[in-house]
C-alpha cells in the first residue's frame, strides 16, 4: 500500500508539464526516497527488485550522522564531530511516461559525502570520491520507459577519519532530475563574463556549450541559433543578440560553443551593498525551433586585486571584512537548507560582514546563489590536501586520479557567481614544503608539519620547480582556461617565497593563513603581487563563559602539540584566549587597520562548526572559533566587529550581572557612534571610558553588588544610548522568540525559536540550564535542538534541550501544509511559554 503510494507521487512528479516534450525541464528530486544504513550486501541493494519495504522513507537533503549519538569512540574523533560514519543506501522508485522516449534524462546531484555510487536499475553509473564536489549522469540509456526505474546510492563513509572537520554523511545536498533535448545546452553550459565595465555601458561576453547527444546534426544540415537575452532582477527584458550557424559537416564534434558579445547601457552594477543580479537566458533555436532554454543568474561588476592598496570593486576600494565557515548548519548537520544558510548570512551581514571563505571545499550552490544575492565577496576553495594526507583516509587517496575532474567541475559550476573574487587552490597543504615524493605521512608527521613549522631544505631551492611547484602550476592552469577572470590564490600557512606553491609564480595573489608578524615584508618579498589574509584569529570563546582577569592573554594549547586542559572545558569570552597560531580579535583588527596595502581577511570562524574542538579533547566535540556560536547566538565578540565595520548603533555591555557580592568584575562594552561611555552601578558612576588607537573596547574593573548596572553613551556630550542590566533572580519562566513568526509552507522553511530562561521580572539568568521540553502540534516538526556548548552530549534531533547560559534553540520546519505550528515549551518548575508560527505559501 505503502508502495503504490510511493510510485504514485513519483509519477505525478515526473509528469513533466511543458507542451512540448522535448524542451528541458527541471524536477526537484528530493522527496520520498528510501534509506538504510549499514545493511548485507549480499541481496544486491543497487537491483530493481530489491525488497526495499523495510527502509525508512525519508527527504534528501539528509546527514544520517546528525541523527547518531556522540560517542568517544566513532571513527570520526572529536575532530570530526565523534558521530558515526557507515555505509548508507538510498533507493528511489520513478516513471517516466513513453512520450518522453527521445529525450536525454539526466540525474544532478549537488553533493554526496562520500565515495558515492550510483545505479539505475541495477547498472552503475559511476562513483564520485569527493563528498563536496556536484556531479550527473545520463540516464538515458538504461531507463525503463514507461515503467519503474529505480536509482540506488551508496554512500560510503565507513572510511574514517576522512575529515579535520565534521563532514556529515549521505545524499547532504539536493537532488534534480533534468529532461532536456538531444540538442541542448550542457550542464554549466554558458558563460559569462563582463570584460569591460563602465557607469554607461558593460560589454557582456556569454558562450554557450551546445551538446548533441544523439550525434544528429551531423548527420543532416541544420541551422543552430543560439539566441541571448539578458533579463533585469525584475525579469523585464533589456537586450538581445543572436548568432546562427550551418551546422552540415559530417564528424563534427558533438560538442560546439558559441560565443556572443552584448553591450549593456547604463549597466546597474552589483556590488555588497547592491548586489543587482541579471539574468541571461540562452534559448536555442534548431531549424526554426525552440529545443532549449538556460537561465544564467550574473552580475555586471569588476575585480582588481592592487599589490600596493589591496582589492578594488568597480574601481572602488572596499577592504574584505570576511569570515570563514564550514558547511555544517548546527543541528541540522550538513543537510543543506536555503533558510539556514541565509540565516547565518544574515546574521553575519548585520555584524559588517562582507566575505565568505567556503572553507575548504566546494559550497552548496545555494550558498553560492545567496552570497550572490546578499551581496558577499567569495573566496571559493577546492581542497583542503592533495596528495599527503592531513587525516588517515581522506581524499589525498583519490587526489592523482580525481583532481583534475573535480576541480573542473567547481570552476564550470561557479565561475558565473558574482560574488566569487578568488579561486583557492588549496587550504595548508602539506605540499607547500617537502617534494611529494612519499604519500604516506603519518598523521603526527603531517600536524607536525603543518602547525609546528620543518625545516629549510623542505622549501623549494633557487631555481628549482619541485612536483609540487608544477602540481600548483597544474591547478591554476585549469582554472585559468576555464575562468582567466578571477585570480588563483591559495590558503598558505608557510610564509616564505621558498615555499613550493609561491615559488611556482601561479598565485596570483598570496594568502597567509595567519602569521601577522611576517605580513609587513610581503611587499619586499613579493615585489608586485596583491596580497590577502585568507586566515586569521582563531580565537578561542564559550558563549556566556568569563575568565578574569579579562587583560590576561591566554594561549591554549600553549603548543600544539601539548594537550591543554582544564575541566571546565570552556574559553573565556573577553577576548582574551586564541591558539598559539592565532590572535585576539582586537589585536588582529588593529593590525591590519594599519596594513593598506592587504586585501582583507576571512576570520577564523564565523560560526562554530561541529568538530575540531580546540583546545579540548572529548567530550567536547565542536569548536570554540566562531564569532557566533553553534546554535547562531552571538558570541560578545560579534559586536566587535558590528561596532567597528558598521554604522549601526552599538553598545554592548558585558558580561552579566549575577556575581558573589564583593567580587572584582571585568565589565567591557564595545560601542560606536559616541565620544565617551560611563558606567554605574547602582546609580553611582564608576567613571568614564573612551576607546583610542590601540583598544577597541573599554573596560572598568568594579566590585560586584546585587542591583543594576548601566552604561550611558554619549556624544559631544549629550546620551545617545544606554544598556542596563539587573542582577537575575531564581529561573521563574520561559521565552520563546521565534526568528520569523510567518514561513513559507514549502516543507523546508524554518523558523528559529529563542528559548530563554528568565527570572519572574523577565531578567535573562545568565547561569540557567533548566531542561525544556518541547511539543509542537499542526503543520512542521522539530528539525533540531542546540544551545550553542560545543560539550553538550545531548542529541541535535530531540524534542528537548538543557539551556546554556539561559539559552537554547528549537528549528521548526513546515511539513509542506498551510497553517500554524504551534510550539510549547515546559521545564519543571518554570511557567510554561506558547508560540505560533503561520506557514503560508509566500511568507516571507
Ligand atoms: C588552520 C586551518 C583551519 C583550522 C584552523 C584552526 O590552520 O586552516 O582548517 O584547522 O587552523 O585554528
Amino acid at each position: 500500500m505503502l508502495m503504490k503510494r510511493f510510485i504514485h507521487i513519483l509519477l505525478l512528479l515526473l509528469a513533466f508539464t511543458a507542451s512540448d516534450v522535448y524542451a528541458r525541464e527541471t524536477i526537484n528530486f528530493n522527496k520520498d526516497w528510501k534509506f538504510s544504513l549499514n545493511i548485507d550486501e549480499s541481496a544486491n541493494p543497487a537491483a530493481i527488485d530489491y525488497d526495499d519495504s523495510g527502509w525508512r522513507i525519508l527527504d534528501v537533503p539528509h546527514d544520517w550522522a546528525i541523527e547518531g549519538d556522540f560517542d568517544e569512540h566513532n571513527p570520526s574523533g572529536t575532530g570530526g564531530g565523534a558521530l558515526p560514519g557507515g555505509i548508507g543506501w538510498y533507493r528511489k522508485t520513478f516513471k517516466v511516461s513513453k512520450k518522453y522516449t527521445g529525450s536525454i534524462i539526466k540525474i544532478e546531484f549537488d553533493g554526496v559525502y562520500m565515495n558515492s555510487s550510483v545505479y539505475i536499475n541495477g547498472h552503475l553509473l559511476g562513483t564520485r570520491p569527493y563528498g563536496y564536489i556536484s556531479f550527473s549522469y545520463d540516464l538515458t540509456p538504461y531507463i525503463n520507459w514507461g515503467k519503474e526505474n529505480v536509482i540506488a546510492v551508496k554512500v560510503d563513509n565507513s572510511d574514517q577519519p576522512n575529515s579535520r572537520w565534521y563532514s556529515g554523511c549521505g545524499i547532504y545536498r539536493d537532488v534534480r532530475l533534468v529532461k532536456v533535448n538531444q540538442v541542448h545546452i550542457a550542464e554549466w553550459g554558458t558563460y559569462v563574463s563582463t570584460p569591460t565595465v563602465s557607469r554607461d555601458k558593460a560589454l557582456v561576453k556569454v558562450s554557450a556549450t551546445i551538446n548533441d547527444g544523439n550525434d544528429i546534426w551531423s548527420k543532416v544540415t541544420r541551422n543552430l541559433t543560439v539566441k541571448s537575452t539578458i533579463k533585469d532582477s525584475e525579469g523585464k527584458a533589456i537586450i538581445t543578440s543572436t548568432t546562427s550557424r550551418e551546422l552540415n559537416w559530417k564528424g563534427e564534434e558533438p560538442e560546439i560553443v558559441v560565443d556572443d558579445s552584448i553591450w549593456v547601457d547604463s549597466p546597474h552594477l552589483w556590488s555588497v551593498d547592491d548586489p543587482y543580479m541579471y539574468t541571461l537566458v540562452t534559448e536555442l533555436i534548431l531549424n526554426g525551433k525552440r529545443v532549449d532554454t538556460y537561465e544564467t543568474p550574473f552580475g555586471i561588476r569588476t575585480i582588481e586585486f592592487r599589490a600596493d592598496s589591496g582589492f578594488f570593486l568597480n574601481g572602488e576600494h572596499i577592504r574584505i571584512n570576511g569570515v570563514c565557515n564550514h558547511h555544517d548548519l548546527g543541528c541540522l548537520g550538513a543537510a543543506t537548507n536555503e533558510r539556514a544558510i541565509e540565516r547565518q548570512l544574515q546574521i553575519l551581514k548585520a555584524m559588517g560582514c562582507n566575505g565568505i571563505r567556503c572553507s575548504h571545499n566546494p559550497p552548496s550552490p545555494i550558498l553560492l546563489d545567496l552570497c550572490d544575492r546578499m551581496g558577499f565577496l567569495v573566496m571559493d576553495e577546492a581542497f583542503d590536501m592533495w596528495r599527503r594526507r592531513k587525516t588517515d583516509r581522506d581524499y589525498a587517496r583519490f587526489f592523482d586520479e580525481w583532481f583534475e575532474e573535480d576541480l573542473t567541475d567547481m570552476i564550470l559550476r561557479d565561475r558565473n557567481h558574482p560574488s566569487i573574487v578568488l579561486w583557492s587552490i588549496g587550504n595548508e597543504v602539506l605540499e607547500q614544503w617537502s617534494d611529494a615524493k612519499a604519500d604516506t605521512l603519518s598523521l603526527e608527521q603531517a600536524n607536525l608539519i603543518l602547525n609546528m613549522g620543518h625545516s629549510a631544505d623542505q622549501l623549494a631551492k633557487e631555481g628549482e620547480m619541485s612536483v609540487n611547484s608544477m602540481i600548483t602550476a597544474r591547478l591554476a592552469e585549469i582554472i585559468k582556461e576555464l575562468d582567466p577572470t578571477r585570480p588563483v590564490t591559495a590558503g598558505c600557512n608557510e610564509p616564505s617565497p621558498n615555499n613550493h606553491l609561491f615559488r611556482s609564480g601561479a598565485i596570483d595573489v598570496i594568502g597567509y593563513n595567519y602569521h601577522n608578524q611576517n605580513v609587513p615584508a610581503v611587499p619586499r618579498l613579493f615585489p608586485g603581487k596583491p596580497f590577502i589574509i585568507t586566515e586569521s584569529v582563531s580565537a578561542l570563546m564559550t558563549r556566556g563563559f568569563y575568565e578574569m582577569p579579562s587583560g590576561q592573554m591566554m594561549t591554549r594549547p600553549v603548543r600544539w602539540d601539548r594537550p591543554y586542559f582544564n575541566d571546565t572545558f570552556s574559553c573565556s569570552a573577553y577576548d582574551n584566549v586564541c591558539t598559539p597560531w592565532g590572535s585576539h580579535h582586537e589585536e588582529n583588527l588593529i593590525f591590519l587597520n594599519k596594513q593598506p596595502f592587504v586585501a582583507g581577511q576571512y576570520i577564523w570562524t564565523g560560526f562554530d562548526y561541529i568538530g575540531e574542538p580546540t583546545p579540548y579533547g572529548w567530550p567536547a566535540r565542536s569548536s570554540y572559533f566562531g564569532i557566533v556560536d553553534l546554535a547562531g547566538f552571538p558570541k560578545d565578540i560579534y559586536y566587535l566587529y558590528q561596532s567597528e565595520w558598521t554604522d549601526t548603533p552599538v553598545l554592548h555591555l558585558f558580561p552579566h550581572w549575577n556575581w558573589e557580592p564583593g567580587q572584582e568584575i571585568d565589565m567591557w562594552c564595545f560601542y560606536n557612534n559616541a565620544d565617551e561611555v560611563e558606567l554605574y552601578i547602582n546609580g553611582v558612576s564608576q567613571g568614564i571610558r573612551r576607546k583610542d588607537a590601540e583598544h577597541l573596547h573599554v573596560v572598568w574593573n568594579v566590585t560586584f553588588e546585587p542591583g543594576t548596572v548601566k552604561v550611558v553613551a554619549r556624544k559631544n556630550g549629550v546620551e545617545t544610548a544606554s544598556q542596563e542590566i539587573h542582577t537575575a533572580g531564581e529561573p521563574a519562566q520561559i521565552r520563546l522568540t521565534p526568528d520569523r513568526s510567518k514561513i513559507k509552507s514549502n516543507g523546508t522553511d524554518l523558523s528559529f525559536v529563542t528559548v530563554e530562561i528568565l527570572d519572574k521580572d523577565g531578567n535573562l539568568c545568565p547561569n540557567a540550564e533548566n531542561l525544556v521540553q518541547f511539543s509542537i502540534d499542526g503543520k512542521g516538526f522539530i528539525a533540531g535542538v542546540d544551545n550553542g556548548s560545543p560539550i553538550s552530549l545531548e542529541r541535535f534531533k530531540d524534542n528537548k534541550r538543557k539551556a546554556f547560559y539561559g539559552k537554547c534553540l528549537v528549528v521548526l520546519q513546515n511539513n509542506g501544509k498551510k497553517g500554524k505550528i504551534k510550539l510549547s515549551a515546559v521545564s519543571d518548575g518554570l511557567k510554561d511559554a506558547h508560540i505560533a508560527v503561520n506557514c503560508a505559501p509566500k511568507a516571507k
